[in-house]
């Protein structure tokens, strides 16, 4: 008891009752983070494809709606194969997207308006139409090691020249590909057009190293790096590359899932380099003054692995590796299995490293309406932003976008287009997301009924939710997520999530999620009564009505709400 007052009385001494709470957490702990991904949120000339100066124009907007840092996809020179995951200047903004003046005035009104910057730094890959890979290519002076070139093996039956192992990419298919001018294998873990950087060459660490200098001196505050477990391989001393294992989650030997990925996925080297990075940039911030300048991993692997990725003991790497718990679930999903989510993170990351953040949607996979129904994302919405920590949100989510179905065309042919499709801004031609004839990817035959215009006219729409939400993320009760006894989680019955916020001896909040599709009812909450704050779309409750939560309380079928009261009893 004693070491909950203390900072207490810390603070009552500072004659601040509350901040105590709040000052401890720094920006990117408790962040509302918005993904952009910049082909399709805001064209502002006409072409088609969204663009910077489209950013900057609607981010009044994300200021609106309470998002504190946006993390923008690739916005650098690329050929495209990868819409802009594969670079070919790391330096230089695509035309497509603008110049370099435009990418200054975004930072600049993003500041003034308080929104954080996080750009994507993809560094596992370049464009083969790099510069750097054309130099490897013809084995210039420093580059030849550059990326990861090897002569092969010769079959002993056939021969023939085969490749250094039987790795397969992501994307399906050899991760080698024969390159006749160098006559060499080199790897790529994605697109043959994404060939791997070699970062056991120091040249290569270094230019890399320059790359978040050239964007932090431009004002970024963070980096989503891409890939980060594909970054190292495993290849023995005498040079070889030794092949992976069976994995029996497969019968398609050019399928990605055909082996266990022990010797191409989060290897010793990664880690390091990792470090570096983090140890550069806390560097940078102590120079320059700067806020903490945050690193995101993108890193689809185990809680240990993610754990070392944070702070190994004796370094530090990613404050935030991404937590993609949430998006396994689906429409059948019960409030324990959310338990079961959230606790998988919890007990593990949070435990060891008090790091917390929680993804709902991305680019690379199905919307949220799409994955679990429609009547599921006011629920996950309040969700998202109920747990403590950084929320991570796709644009769109906030309106309810879902998956559009698209052909494959001449500009486009990607498995992941559905999810990539233009924002919906209003009712006019193509949502408003484009002034020009045609988008890049169709706008959603559904866009007159999910757009922003319209979601802010209605009392309980999703962007409601989202923005109460997102303010509530700033109260003491909220922020308070690293004081003993600031947050409790659970299921409270079969289909009822409960999340409870406080802030000692002040406010304390209370997020009840029906994830089922039945009346539910819980006893004995707390002996308290508390008011209803924020509801679902179809909740028959109303605004500011007080609720027992002595008694027996109901929530209708995918009903979810906030309640607000004094924290203790009463
Ligand atoms: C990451 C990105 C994905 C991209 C891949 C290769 O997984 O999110 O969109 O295709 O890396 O860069
Ligand atoms: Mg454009």
């Amino acid at each position: 008891m004693l070491s909950r007052l203390l900072p207490l009385y810390a603070a009552l001494l500072l004659g601040c009752g509350s901040c105590f709470a709040a000052s401890a957490v720094d920006w990117w702990e408790s962040a509302t983070l918005y993904q952009i991904y910049p082909r399709s949120f805001m064209d502002s000339d006409g072409d088609g494809v969204g663009d910077l100066n489209g950013i900057t124009t609607r981010l009044a907007y994300l200021k609106e709606i309470g998002v504190t840092a946006t993390w923008l996809s690739p916005i650098f020179a690329s050929p495209m194969a990868d819409f802009g995951y594969d670079i070919s200047n790391f330096t230089k903004i695509d035309p497509l997207f603008g110049t370099l003046t435009d990418f200054d005035a975004l930072i600049a009104k993003a500041h003034a308006l308080g929104i954080k910057i996080i750009l994507d730094f993809v560094p596992n890959h370049s464009s083969d139409e790099c510069e750097w890979f054309q130099k490897s290519i013809r084995r210039e002076d420093g580059y030849d090691d550059f990326y990861i070139w090897e002569d092969g093996k010769i079959d002993a039956e056939t021969g023939e020249r085969v490749p250094p192992s039987n790795w397969v990419s992501v994307f399906s298919g050899p991760m080698w590909t024969w390159n006749e001018q160098r006559q060499q294998y080199y790897l790529h873990q994605f697109l043959p057009k994404q060939p791997d950087l070699n970062f056991s060459n120091p040249m290569v660490r270094e230019h890399m190293l320059e790359v978040l200098k050239f964007w932090v001196d431009r004002g970024a505050d963070g980096f989503r790096i891409d890939a980060v477990p594909h970054i190292g391989e495993k290849r023995f001393a005498n040079g070889t590359y030794p092949d992976e294992p069976l994995s029996g989650w497969s019968d398609d030997p050019n399928s990605y899932n055909y082996h266990d990925h022990i010797y191409t996925k989060d290897q010793p080297l990664t880690l390091e380099v990792v470090y570096e990075w983090r140890e550069f940039l806390d560097e940078y911030k102590r120079q320059h003054e700067r806020d903490t300048i945050v690193l995101i991993a993108e890193a689809y692997s185990s809680v240990e692995v993610l754990s070392d990725y944070i702070n190994n003991g004796t370094h530090s790497g990613t404050q935030m590796p991404m937590n993609f718990n949430l998006m396994s679930l689906n429409g059948y999903s019960t409030a324990k299995n959310v338990e079961d989510s959230v606790k998988g993170w919890m007990d593990n990351i949070w435990e060891k490293h008090q790091s917390a953040n929680w993804v709902v949607g991305n680019h690379d996979n199905d919307r949220l309406a799409t994955r679990m129904g429609q009547h599921k994302v006011d629920l996950m919405t309040m969700l998202v932003h109920a747990l403590p920590g950084t929320s991570v949100t796709y644009y769109g989510e906030e309106i309810g976008m879902s998956n559009v179905a698209t052909e494959c065309t001449a500009i486009s042919c990607e498995d992941r287009d559905p999810e990539r499709t233009p924002m919906q801004w209003d009712t006019t031609d193509h949502a408003g997301f484009t002034t020009g004839p045609t988008s890049w990817l169709p706008i959603s035959p559904n866009y007159k009924r999910f757009n922003v215009a319209t979601e802010r006219g209605v009392a309980r729409s999703t962007l409601q939710i989202f923005k109460g939400m997102t303010q509530l993320k700033q109260t003491n009760a909220f922020k308070a997520f690293k004081e003993e006894g600031g947050f409790a989680f659970g299921a409270v019955s079969e289909q009822v999530f409960q999340v409870v916020r406080t802030a000692f001896l002040e406010e304390e909040y209370r997020i009840l999620i029906n994830m089922g599709n039945k009346v539910e009812y819980v006893h004995d909450l707390a002996n308290k009564t508390m008011e209803y704050v924020l509801l679902s779309r179809h909740s028959p409750h109303s605004f500011g009505d007080k609720v027992d939560l002595s008694q027996r309380i109901y929530l209708m079928p995918y009903e979810a709400l906030v309640l607000r009261g004094s924290a203790g009893s009463g």
